[in-house]
């Protein structure tokens, strides 16, 4: 087996003598690319996103940004990314280096003070201005010294979070700044133009990423696994049922930051190509439980609007960009956000170890907090979300901030009405139980009675009685059964208008 290296600002680096659970962060600043910032080591703030070559969804090639803080260095074997220092072209023998276009607007907006933030930001900014599929609704090269505002709020698509050069400043959600202020960042966003033909980044999106290797990385006494088919990492997990899988690492990586958690064999399932597929059939949706929530997004493209609601909802675009349901599911939180979407949609999980696979109803599959049905070497293999989808949806995720925040009490509803009528009613909880969980006692209420105000006032405070809140830190279990049955007379006021014409 080949050594296991990575290339770097395209030059090619030896990971060893990292340690397995070395971050990409702590390897890129050991060998000194100390643009690479931590702020926080846990997802947060977004100081240490690079870029990183992946499979594209328009183009063979996505520059896709994720945390370097929670990925192991390990997992990027045979990848390839982008640095801060990397984005500049680097000036002939005693020449200075000519600034990349996002370097450029930041510095001459005055998107930049102390500095810390802003490699992160300036990563996370060239993966929105390589985004394939980000079109200019103005004229696309505003230039240095243009106004970066004058589309803002016209009639072409420009908003406040979206510039007359298509830039979406949701790709900034998981970075924060601390001392410049945000309105420089958004301008120098909104001012960016499009990669001309010359751009090597550009280029490199028409080839295919570097495909995924197995790796073998042994350090003093753990190891760091990748196989390439899903057979092979089902019986390797038979051999290992110690092993820790890790897909996107953004919950792993936490662990081995924050909570110095350390395993002795780590094995990666996030390129497994039997867990990447999306296949919409004659009466399901089957999604691969390693696909990133950002790829989800944009391949389904609204085709499952209560996905579409939860997905800006999910952290930040970084996290997006790396977080897999499969891991949401793993992990097996309480409130994780995905589950009580996935409920009200009734899906099930198919789950595979050696012996073969199985598949379990969601509603089945959470035992008890942070427990499941899965067994050890069992993976999730993908998630089925079953047709016809119902037409009333909604996702209420209760939270202190309104992007990239743990909810307190999430909420998913799947209704159908037909006539003015309840036929079905499925609601998902996250937040009020040891699991996520059903409401049963309001989907009951809420089944063949009219929607209409008198049902949903009756049926609110069954609503407020589902589950057992519990006090904590986020919100107390008043506030939480409060927010339950609120949510169910704000679906009303959102859908009533919608239902009746
Ligand atoms: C800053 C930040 C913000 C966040 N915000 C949110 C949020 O808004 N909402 C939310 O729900 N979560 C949030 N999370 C948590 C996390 O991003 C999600 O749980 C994510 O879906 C985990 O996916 P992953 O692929 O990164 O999992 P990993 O970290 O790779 O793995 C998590 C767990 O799942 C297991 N696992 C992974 N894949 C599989 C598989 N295919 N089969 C079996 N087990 C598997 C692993 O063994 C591990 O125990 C946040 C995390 C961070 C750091
Ligand atoms: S250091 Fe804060 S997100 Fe990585
Ligand atoms: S420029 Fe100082 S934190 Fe952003």
């Amino acid at each position: 087996m080949v050594a296991a290296r990575i290339t770097v600002n395209g030059k090619e680096a030896p990971i060893s003598p990292a340690a397995p659970h070395t971050t990409t962060l702590d390897f890129l600043r050991e060998r000194g690319l100390t643009g690479t910032k931590e702020g926080c080591a846990e997802g947060e703030c977004g100081a240490c996103s690079v870029l990183v070559a992946r499979p594209g969804v328009n183009k063979p090639t996505d520059w896709v940004a994720v945390n370097a803080c929670l990925v192991p260095v390990a997992a990027l074997d045979g990848q390839e990314i982008i640095t801060s220092e990397g984005l500049a072209t680097a000036g002939e023998a005693g020449m200075p280096s000519t600034l990349h276009p996002v370097q450029e607007e930041m510095a001459v907006r005055g998107g930049s003070q102390c500095g810390y933030c802003t490699p992160g930001f300036v990563c996370s900014m060239a993966a929105e201005y390589y985004r394939p599929d980000r079109c200019a609704h103005a004229a696309p090269n505003s230039g240095a010294g243009s106004d970066p505002n004058s589309g803002a709020g016209s009639a072409d698509g420009t908003d406040h979070e979206h510039g007359p050069n298509g830039f979406d400043l949701h790709a900034l959600s998981g970075n924060l700044c601390r001392c410049t202020g945000y309105r420089p960042i958004r301008d120098a966003a909104f001012a960016v133009g499009t990669p001309t033909d010359e751009d090597p980044l550009a280029q490199r999106r028409e080839q295919s990423p570097p495909a995924p290797v197995a790796t073998e990385y042994t350090q003093d006494d753990s190891v760091f696994l990748r196989k390439h088919t899903l057979a092979e990492t089902l019986e390797l997990l038979r051999e290992r049922p110690d092993a820790v899988v890790v897909a996107g690492s953004t919950d792993w990586g936490v662990e081995v930051n924050i909570r110095s958690r350390r395993a002795g064999c780590v094995v990666a399932v996030d390129r497994l190509p039997e867990l990447r597929e999306l296949r919409v059939e004659s009466d399901h949706i089957e999604i691969g439980a390693a696909l990133t929530l950002t790829e989800i997004e944009r391949r389904l493209d609204g085709a499952v609007p209560l996905l579409a609601e939860l997905f800006p909802q999910f952290a930040s675009r970084l996290i997006r960009n790396g977080a897999t349901l499969g891991g949401n599911l793993g992990t097996g939180s309480p409130i994780g956000d995905s589950p009580p979407v996935l409920l009200a949609l009734e899906a099930s999980v198919v789950l595979a170890d050696a012996d073969g696979e199985r598949e379990v109803p969601l509603a089945d599959y959470f035992t008890g907090y942070r427990q499941s049905v899965r067994r050890p070497g069992e993976l999730i293999r993908s998630v089925r979300v079953p047709l016809p989808l119902s037409p009333v949806v909604a996702f209420h995720k209760i939270a202190k901030r309104r992007f990239d925040d743990i909810s307190s009490v999430a909420v998913a509803f799947a209704l159908d009405v037909e006539d003015g009528i309840v036929r079905r009613a499925r609601i998902g909880l996250g937040g009020v139980a040891a699991t996520p969980i059903r409401a049963l006692a309001t989907e009951a209420a809420l089944e063949g009675k009219p929607w209409a105000a008198e049902t949903v006032e009756a049926a609110a405070p069954l609503l407020r009685a589902e589950g057992t809140p519990m006090d904590d830190h986020r919100a107390s279990a008043d506030y939480r059964s409060a927010m339950l049955g609120q949510s169910l007379l704000k679906l009303y006021a959102q859908t009533i208008e919608a239902v009746s014409s």
